[in-house]
């Protein structure tokens, strides 16, 4: 550390060109914020962050003010409590009063606000908001009433996933955020991540919610219900319950979903397995030039980054692996496979999956994944909306018994843990790749992952006397940034890029738990990791429940045109 500086009599050190806010919340002084986001250039919209500089006759905003060698700092003078108390009072003046019945009661940084702040009673009476909420989006739900402007959501759209749907419209008390000329997000360039709901505050942004269509399928006499869960909800759910790897939460979840009336729950690891032997495979015909095909071959079961391919990088379509997602194959084989084998009308089945994304909700509602008005996908639940229904039945999960999970889709490989997080399924590819590559013995495979989360990274393996350039990378401005200089300096040493729209991949997906900071993004990544090593099927080739699915004729993966229902077709822009 550079020098020292005093803040409330207590001298505690900084670092030259430190912004004021970084260095308190360092030293443990909690500074109320509301636009504040790490990682971000500070915008001073709200100005909640103030205090007391000595020498300064008006308050700071300490996000935007560096700090100084000799300054004196308070912050909980009577003059910051007051205006920072002021401050909220005329946030809450205009803000609707539905707490009691709001999604976000709770889990509100405004509610928090008012409570730390000690505001008990309205002395601000302003016009109550009357915009008019956007639930024209498969995804993602807005209600401008509920916005306190701080500027977060339209930052993370423009600077992370450089898209720029939503942005601030109009000024002064009629200001709000919007999508481009007011229109509904199903008509803008979203892509669907939900980072943006991820940073909102509030409730104004909020997932478009399947949890009442699938409460209704439970009360269905008619309907057989299945449920599908993805390996990384697992780790998310055990994060918010205080669980343990070892403490076989998927056996509670199963339980658990079972007394809300699911007919049955499937491991999705399964269709993780089998798109991960997809991507191998396919990646292996191109370098065997049994197949035409372009490199790098470049993932495609995250859709908010199709969409971007789609929307502003149609050049790119080209070289996405056609394997269809996860989900989209789970769908198709309960509503083709298991219909056949259980002797069921495919209508009377009803599929939800329950996954760490918002974007899956636009996938499964995508023309393309419906056939003759039969959804693959009825439902997706996020994990919030997952935790929503446990409670809603009263059900407890760390009280439950545990269940097996159902048989036939009940195996999954160590590999299909590696889809929760960023680079996961790159190494579990080139694993499959050397797998498939190598004669003999299959010892020897190297690849070294980063011990630090990154956003992005390249290693590459060897073959015998072949490098393969794998590289993985998370965000879309991360993503765009690294095509374009892969396309600009003429690389061909990277054959495989796996891209995730969220930070960290699908363990910072849209769809988990309200996280504030990449930190839970991280312990998730390392909860997948630990069950990796508990898994006993190692992987994806060995999983023993694979073949059978996959027909009479054999496992082939990679050629996917053999095995139409397990193709993705990309054109231009969808949905
Ligand atoms: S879902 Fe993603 S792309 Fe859509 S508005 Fe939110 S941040 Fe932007
Ligand atoms: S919608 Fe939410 S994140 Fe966006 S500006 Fe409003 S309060 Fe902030
Ligand atoms: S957090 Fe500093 S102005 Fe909003």
């Amino acid at each position: 550390m550079d020098f020292k500086i005093e803040v409330n009599n207590r001298m505690i050190e900084a670092g030259e060109g430190e912004m004021l806010l970084g260095v308190l919340q360092r030293n443990g002084f909690r500074i109320p914020t509301l636009c504040h986001m790490n990682r971000f250039s500070p915008t001073g919209a709200c100005r909640l962050c103030v205090v007391e500089v000595e020498g300064k006759s008006d308050l700071i905003t300490s996000c935007s003010c560096p700090v100084k060698e000799g300054m004196r700092v308070k912050t909980n003078s009577r003059r910051v409590i007051h205006a920072r108390k002021s401050l909220v009072e005329l946030l809450l003046s205009n803000h609707p009063d539905d707490c009691l019945y709001c999604q976000r009661n709770g889990d509100c940084e405004l509610q928090w606000l008012a409570g730390e702040l000690n505001v008990r009673e309205r002395r601000y009476f302003g016009e109550k908001n009357k915009f008019f909420p956007d639930y024209s989006s498969s995804s993602v739900a807005r209600d401008p009433a509920k916005c306190v402007l701080c500027s977060r959501c339209v930052r993370i759209c423009e600077e992370v996933q450089l898209v720029t749907a939503i942005d601030f419209i109009s000024r002064g008390n009629k200001t709000k955020v919007n999508s481009a000329f007011g229109q509904g997000l199903n008509v803008s360039s979203c892509i669907h991540c939900g980072q943006c709901i991820q940073v909102c505050p509030t409730a104004a942004l909020l997932d478009i919610s399947h949890l009442e269509k699938v409460q209704a399928a439970l009360a269905s006499d008619k309907k057989r219900v299945l449920f599908f869960i993805s390996p990384s909800v697992i780790a998310s759910v055990a994060e918010r319950l205080d669980m343990r790897p070892k403490d076989n939460i998927l056996n509670q979840l199963v339980s658990a979903l079972k007394r809300c009336g699911a007919d049955k729950v499937f491991d999705l690891g399964f269709a993780n397995d089998i798109n991960i032997m997809e991507d191998a495979g396919r990646l292996v015909q191109i370098l065997k030039g049994g197949i035409k095909g372009e490199f790098p071959l470049i993932s495609s079961c995250c859709p908010s980054w199709v969409r971007y391919a789609q929307e502003f990088r149609p050049r790119t379509l080209n070289l996405l692996s056609l394997s269809k997602s996860p989900q989209q194959v789970m769908g198709t084989v309960l509503k083709t496979t298991y219909a056949e084998q259980t002797g069921t009308d495919t209508e009377d089945i009803y599929t939800v999956a329950v996954m760490p994304c918002v974007a899956k909700k636009y996938e499964a509602s995508l023309e393309k994944n419906t056939h003759k008005g039969i959804s693959e996908v009825d439902s997706v639940l996020t994990v919030r909306e997952l935790l929503r229904m446990l409670r809603s039945y009263g059900l407890n999960l760390s009280q439950m018994d545990e269940e097996e999970i159902d048989t036939p889709y009940d195996v999954s490989s160590s590999a299909a843990w590696k889809l929760g997080y960023s680079g996961g399924k790159a190494e579990a590819v080139a694993r499959e790749v050397f797998n498939m590559t190598t004669t003999g013995k299959k010892e020897g495979f190297r690849f070294n992952l980063p011990k630090n989360q990154s956003v992005r990274r390249e290693t590459k393996l060897s073959i015998g006397k072949s490098q393969i350039g794998f590289a993985w990378v998370s965000s879309i401005a991360e993503a765009e940034k690294y095509l374009q200089e892969l396309e600009e300096e003429g690389r061909d040493d990277i054959h495989y890029i796996e891209i995730m729209a969220c930070l960290g991949g699908c363990a910072g997906g849209g769809g988990q738990p309200i996280s504030r900071g990449f930190e839970n993004a991280r312990a998730r990544k390392r909860f997948c990791v630990e069950m990796e090593k508990l898994s006993p099927v190692k992987l994806p080739s060995e999983n023993p429940v694979l073949k059978p699915v996959m027909g009479d004729s054999g496992f082939d993966p990679g050629n996917s045109e053999a095995r139409e229902w397990l193709i993705n077709r990309f054109i231009k822009k969808q949905g």
